[in-house]
């Protein structure tokens, strides 16, 4: 038996919750359709129902044919960048980049990945609640000491607690609009945290995965068009596109010894991003038209879908329900129905247990840090509106049973 130890950051990754949550969902639902005749309801993914593009499929197909099947130039190729860089212009009016500003990532995730690790080992701050990834695998691979800061039950920001919690920290990791709220921080907001990390010499890591899914005509504002040096944003084309299994991204910022660094880490890790997945990457871009049309068409039902959620919810009484201004998840406080006299543990599996033995499944608040333990997420991006008005009544008569 050999007597070396693992890589200790490695062994303190751990699994999100949200995945054993669908492994549970995917052992009970046979069980439970045949009990009582009825489907599982799967409010816990963050997977998307559409299907990618067919000018984004073509352009794949078209880079294929023409052979672009040879290793990536480092960093991104030229066609990608200068794609991101019109979509910059044109979708976040952030201005003044070039290629050496850019690497294009394996998706947003690796993207966010190669941020944190640029910090590696250093003290870290952000919001609670906060996207489960983070906390289970960027924080424990980057040996992140990770300090949350809670937003107001509301979802406001407590901007005393941001700036005292910002002494001494080397990053900020902002996402808007935010997994699991559906906060959209506003360009007030985004200025103000930006400004505070730039007086507390901190960078601000900027995750704008969900930046095209808006609703009411709201726009997303990026931190990038700010012309701060401390910004890194980071960018996907998983939730903008139904591109999820293509793992496609990308990271900018104003600051260049930074993507010196991160490509040379992008090339360690994965040697660069499928070559003819970059030209498809670039076709999505570029074409504004079929671009805006197809977010236009997916934001629009992605609208339905939360007007219908968001207004059953408001009729339990006791629901404490945030509308989300973007993404595709709704976070609801559920409070007034948990007893008082439950332990923390219980407590944090309270809500969920209730809504799975109904064949409802949700994700539990603790899976976004320490504060919100008794909120649930639900995602609506892969239920259409039937499924969220048959979920809605499964959870009319368990509450109303609790009342
Ligand atoms: C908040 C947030 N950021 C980033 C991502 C990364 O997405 P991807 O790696 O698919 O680009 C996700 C995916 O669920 C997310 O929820």
């Amino acid at each position: 038996m050999s007597t070396h130890t693992f890589s200790e950051n490695l062994h303190n990754i751990r699994m999100s919750p949200i995945v054993s949550i669908s492994e549970e969902v995917r052992k009970k639902a046979t069980e439970y359709k045949s009990a009582t005749g009825k489907d599982f309801i799967l409010f816990q993914r963050g997977e998307i129902d559409f299907n990618t593009p067919q000018f984004i499929i073509d352009a794949a197909k078209r880079a294929l044919d023409k052979g672009f099947t040879k290793y990536p130039k480092s960093g991104g190729e030229d066609i990608f960048k200068d794609a991101i860089i019109y979509k910059l212009d044109y979708s976040n009016h952030a201005k003044g980049f070039d290629r050496e500003n850019i690497v294009c990532t394996d998706g947003g995730q690796e993207a966010l990945e190669l941020s944190f690790k640029l910090f590696e080992g250093k003290k870290g701050v952000g919001f609670a609640p906060c996207w489960s990834c983070v906390l289970e695998n960027f924080v424990p691979y980057c040996a992140t000491n990770f300090k949350q800061v809670p937003l107001e039950p509301d979802f406001s920001i407590d901007y005393d607690r941001l700036d005292k919690e910002l002494e001494g920290a080397a990053f900020f990791y902002l996402n808007t609009p935010q997994n699991p709220t559906g906060k959209l921080f506003t360009k007030e907001e985004v200025t103000a945290i930006a400004e505070l990390c730039l007086k507390h010499g901190a960078f601000l890591i900027s995750d704008e995965a969900y930046e095209a899914i808006v609703f009411d005509n709201a726009k997303h504002f990026s931190p990038t068009s700010l012309e701060y040096d401390n910004i890194i944003s980071t960018f996907t084309l998983s939730k903008s596109y139904a591109m999820t299994g293509w793992r496609l991204g990308y990271l900018v910022t104003r600051n260049k010894e930074i993507t010196k660094i991160l490509k040379l880490g992008n090339y360690t890790q994965t040697a660069g991003v499928t070559t003819f997945l970059q030209h498809a990457a670039a076709e999505a871009l570029s074409n504004k038209t079929e671009s805006e049309k197809a977010i236009a068409n997916m934001v629009t039902e992605f609208q339905k879908r939360r007007d219908v959620f968001y207004d059953g919810l408001t009729k339990i009484e006791g629901m404490k329900v945030t509308k989300p201004a973007g993404g595709f998840y709704l976070f609801p406080n559920f409070s007034s129905f948990i007893p008082a006299n439950l332990n923390t543990n219980d407590r944090k599996v309270y809500i969920y247990n209730l809504l799975f033995k109904e064949g409802v499944a949700s994700v539990y608040g603790s899976c976004f840090g320490d504060y919100f333990i008794d909120n649930v997420r639900f995602s609506f991006s892969t239920t259409p509106i039937s499924i969220i008005e048959e979920g809605l009544e499964r959870m009319k008569t368990i509450f109303k049973r609790l009342a």
